[in-house]
């Protein structure tokens, strides 16, 4: 029956807002936008729950992510390109499976964005309350970290994505010349980093390489756990993707760009982190009975207490500086980390509202919630929801956890996502697609299959948690959505 009520194709794309928008971007300027879009919290600061899980072996896990992506990829943007509207995943398999799977989609989505943005909020505070430490201006141990990582109360990263909603709902916009310039900053604390660490490497650093193995599914340790993790380095390349339809020859530069961004971010990713292991070890930290501690947990945090290793790091790169001598440079890393994380957070709390109110225009949410305000022209009812929902999360959990939950729900999407276009090939295949997704029946396959292999090396935790929440959502379907959907009542959004 859910899988009956699909939307066909042409109405959501004339639901949608017609806007043709110029064909402008070529290969240069979508790898760019991809880089811009990936470099963010995760090699900043993930680089040390990486660390804690596989130990070295974490550079194999950045590949194992990287190429999981790079298949995601090149399914996501046959759909992209196909139906180039808000809503990404969602509205994908709204058209393709039906209102069912889309709902749970939308669903898991919640978990890509929201839980995202306040992934970055508390690396974000990390690199602030490491700053404030060395400049002699601490905040209160109990306000730097959530309860479950030493702490109580995360006020940093609660500020942060609060500041984050005040400026989406007054309208403020993600500015092509800000962005270019975030991408240089970026770009050049990395490029430092490299220069400064890869020199100090020592080989006896790198053994034992994987302490943990290979790992194990629900374990989230290990090499394949690490790649679970890391994965969330790597989201955002999907920006890529949805630029389609403003690229010139997308047949062509489409896939130039995707995969131009994963190798552009994965070379930098693996000489950060050969310079980081390399000059100052990353072995996991052990609890008693030798084996080695999740990350994110009580024990963990009470472990590292007074502990100077990577794998306990807050600020993983500007305290690797400081490790091996070089304290301006752990400061100016640490500045341009603060400067440059922040419109991740913009990003993602953006990409939320617009979901809910590509949902709440289906009918699928009340309806008030997409009200836009009359003077600042923006959805602040549900971005003003979304920023107090990030704020407490960033407040309240860790940064390891966090980002877990995102790839949970990211994950799930891309495995829907991928699924969607084979169904559409065998379902419609005559209609254009600007982009065709090369070797369909091997790359969809592939994809589906490393998405899934990484999703099942997720702890247990957060796999309990991605299932509960799988199953509210269902839950405020039945009630709400099923009945009031649009297409159910055949009214259509106005
Ligand atoms: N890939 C982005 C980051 O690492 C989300 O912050």
């Amino acid at each position: 029956m859910l899988f009956k009520r699909v939307k066909p194709l042409d109405q959501i794309l004339a639901t949608a807002e017609k806007k043709s928008l110029k064909r402008q971007l070529g290969p240069i300027q979508l790898t760019l936008l991809g880089v811009g879009a990936i470099i963010g919290t995760g090699i900043f600061v993930l680089t040390a729950e990486a660390g804690q899980k596989a130990g070295p072996g974490m550079m194999i896990a950045f590949v194992i992510a990287a190429t999981v992506c790079a298949l995601a990829a090149l399914a996501y943007a046959e759909l992209a390109s196909m139906i180039p509207v808000s809503g990404s995943a969602y509205t994908y398999t709204y058209g393709v499976l039906g209102e069912g799977p889309a709902w749970v989609v939308g669903w898991a989505l919640v978990l890509e964005y929201a839980i995202a943005a306040a992934t970055v909020s508390v690396g974000w505070s990390g690199y602030m309350n490491g700053l404030l430490g060395r400049a002699g201006y601490s905040i209160p141990a109990f306000l730097r970290t959530g309860p479950m990582d030493g702490g109580s109360f995360n006020l940093l990263a609660f500020l942060i994505a609060l500041v984050i909603t005040v400026l989406l709902v007054v309208g403020t916009s993600k500015s092509a010349k800000v962005n270019a310039v975030l991408v240089a900053i970026k770009i050049i604390a990395l490029t430092a980093f490299i220069i400064v660490a890869v020199p100090a490497v020592k080989s006896s650093n790198f053994v034992p390489f994987v302490p943990n193995g290979w790992g194990t599914p629900f374990g989230g340790v290990g090499v394949l756990g690490a790649a679970a993790s890391i994965f969330f380095a790597y989201v955002g390349f999907d920006a890529v993707s949805t630029a389609a339809e403003e690229t010139k020859n997308p047949n062509r530069n489409i896939p130039i760009g995707l995969l131009g961004s994963l190798i552009v971010c994965t070379i930098f990713y693996l000489l950060v982190s050969y310079g980081a292991v390399g000059s100052v070890g990353s072995q996991p930290m052990l609890g008693p009975n030798g084996a080695s501690l999740q990350p994110g947990t009580p024990a963990m945090a009470a472990a590292c207490v007074g502990s100077e290793a990577l794998v306990c790091s807050k600020d993983a790169l500007a305290h690797v500086m400081v490790l091996i001598g070089h304290n301006t440079m752990g400061s100016l890393i640490g500045l341009a980390a603060a400067l440059a994380l922040p419109s991740v957070i913009l990003m993602m709390i953006y990409g939320q509202s617009r979901i809910f109110f590509t949902m709440s225009r289906d009918g699928l949410l009340p309806n008030f919630l997409s009200t836009v305000h009359p003077r600042f022209h923006t959805p602040h009812i549900l971005t003003i929801i979304t920023g107090v929902f990030v704020s407490l999360f960033a407040a309240l959990f860790p940064v390891g956890i966090l980002a877990d939950i995102t790839n949970s729900g990211t994950l799930f999407a891309f495995i829907m996502v991928a699924i969607g276009v084979m169904v559409l090939r065998v379902k419609q295949p005559e209609r254009p697609r600007p982009f065709r997704t090369p070797l369909v029946w091997l790359i969809c396959p592939l994809a589906v299959a490393g998405c899934l292999l990484l999703f099942f090396n997720l702890s247990g935790y957060t796999l309990t948690l991605f299932f509960s929440w799988a199953a509210i959502g269902l839950v405020v379907y039945y009630l709400y959505g099923y009945r009031k959907s649009h297409l159910a009542n055949g009214t259509e959004a106005s």
